[in-house]
């Protein structure tokens, strides 16, 4: 059992990470997420935000995160980098090892050595990490002196540089103003220029390019893939767009509600998607890889999420599901290993995924027959 930040009963491990030691990590996955666990206590309850998300990430790799907004992305995501106050965040089990070092047990000082430098975030709100007080300069430079021992000329000339990248017209002017002189796109770009700057080991992208126009967006995940080509880079991209996740990502994480629902390659979840919420979300299936490309936003799902402060039992997707049978009341899916067509596991946390019958194809024509509605156990 592993215990949250700040909590008393806390085990604080004494490692830490050598952040210039660049080279190829062989010992297994770069990261890898084990059945972590972020619950918030809160005066209405708890709120189990992250409720047993397992991933892996390989050096060079990109997985892409989806799922519905509140499914837990963000707060997985800021969970690893350190980032959720405890409380009332407070983390519940599971690990996430970072070269093969807990990233959950990690002093703060060795985590902030990390932070930004080994593993940087592009937050989805550029607000939130902008200091309004300090020039974009000093904020882009800051991180450059503190990991990459630069001198402030030296600092303030990349600023201009990593300005100039991603695309805000006349840096050199630009780099002396503040935050609120930005617009919120251009404040977005220079959040992705921060991330970039110390060329890391994980780049984690919450939803970097939502708010730019695809002219911008299709500059910035360039600018990620050759950041990816340069420094063998992983890449997390969480992304409501699945136009995106076609087009970057190697592996695709679906997560409801807290848990995830659905892992592997991109080919195997777009292809053969295994679980009724991927379905839904991704309305048609691809045929071809040119499909697969032009599938964009997330599809709506009938019904709401659910509270996470009173999830229903067994599997949390049943009262949505079109499929659902008595034992999905009552039985909380594991993870079924669905056949692989690449190294990575394919898996879905559905009771009926991996039955031969159980396609989204032939369950859909099942669904049209007033049989299956009345099968023993319907719900
Ligand atoms: N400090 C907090 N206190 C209580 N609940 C929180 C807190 N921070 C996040 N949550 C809850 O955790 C859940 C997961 O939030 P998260 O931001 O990870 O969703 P998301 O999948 O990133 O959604 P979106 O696609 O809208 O960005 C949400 O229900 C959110 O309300
Ligand atoms: S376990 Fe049951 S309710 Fe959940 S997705 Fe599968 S069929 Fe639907
Ligand atoms: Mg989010």
């Amino acid at each position: 059992m592993v215990f949250g930040r700040n909590n008393k009963e806390k085990k604080i491990s004494d490692h830490s990470w050598d952040v210039d030691d660049t080279s190829p990590y062989t010992d297994g996955p770069l990261l890898e997420v084990q059945d972590l666990k972020m619950y918030f206590h809160t005066r209405d309850g708890v709120v189990k935000a992250v409720n047993g998300v397992s991933y892996t990430l390989e050096a060079g790799k990109t997985l892409g995160i989806v799922g519905e907004s509140g499914s837990g992305k963000s707060v997985t995501a800021m969970t690893l980098m350190g980032l959720i106050n405890m409380p009332p965040g407070k983390i519940e089990g599971g690990d996430a090892l970072y070269r093969g070092k807990s990233l959950i047990t990690a002093k703060e000082e060795a985590l902030r050595s990390i932070r930004g430098n080994r593993i940087a975030m592009i937050f989805q709100d550029p607000m939130t990490s902008l200091n309004p007080v300090y020039k974009i300069g000093h904020q882009l430079a800051e991180p450059l002196r503190i990991h990459k021992g630069m001198k402030k000329k030296e600092a303030w000339a990349r600023a201009v540089e990593l300005l100039r990248m991603v695309g805000i017209p006349n840096p050199e002017v630009r780099v002396k103003e503040y935050p609120h002189q930005f617009s919120g796109g251009m404040r977005q770009r220079v959040m992705i220029a921060m991330a970039l700057a110390c060329d890391p080991d994980i780049l984690i992208a919450d939803e970097p390019t939502t708010a730019l126009d695809v002219t911008i967006q299709a500059q910035i995940i360039q600018l990620m893939e050759e950041l990816q080509e340069k420094s063998n880079s992983a890449i997390v991209m969480i992304t409501h767009d699945l136009g995106v996740v076609a087009d970057m990502a190697d592996d695709v994480l679906v997560m409801y509600a807290g848990r995830p629902v659905e892992f592997g390659s991109v080919d195997d979840v777009f292809y053969k998607p295994s679980h009724p919420y991927t379905w839904g979300l991704m309305g048609s299936l691809p045929h071809t890889a040119s499909d697969l490309a032009e599938k964009t936003e997330l599809l709506p799902i009938e019904g709401m999420p659910p509270s996470l402060i009173d999830l229903p039992g067994g599997c949390s997707f049943h009262p949505r599901c079109p499929y659902a049978k008595e034992i999905c009341v009552n039985e909380v899916p594991v993870p079924v290993q669905i056949e692989s067509t690449s190294s990575k596991p394919h898996t879905a946390n559905c009771h009926f995924a991996g039955n031969p019958g159980f396609t989204k194809e032939k369950m859909e024509k099942v669904l049209q027959t007033d049989a299956f509605r009345k099968e023993d156990g319907d719900v």
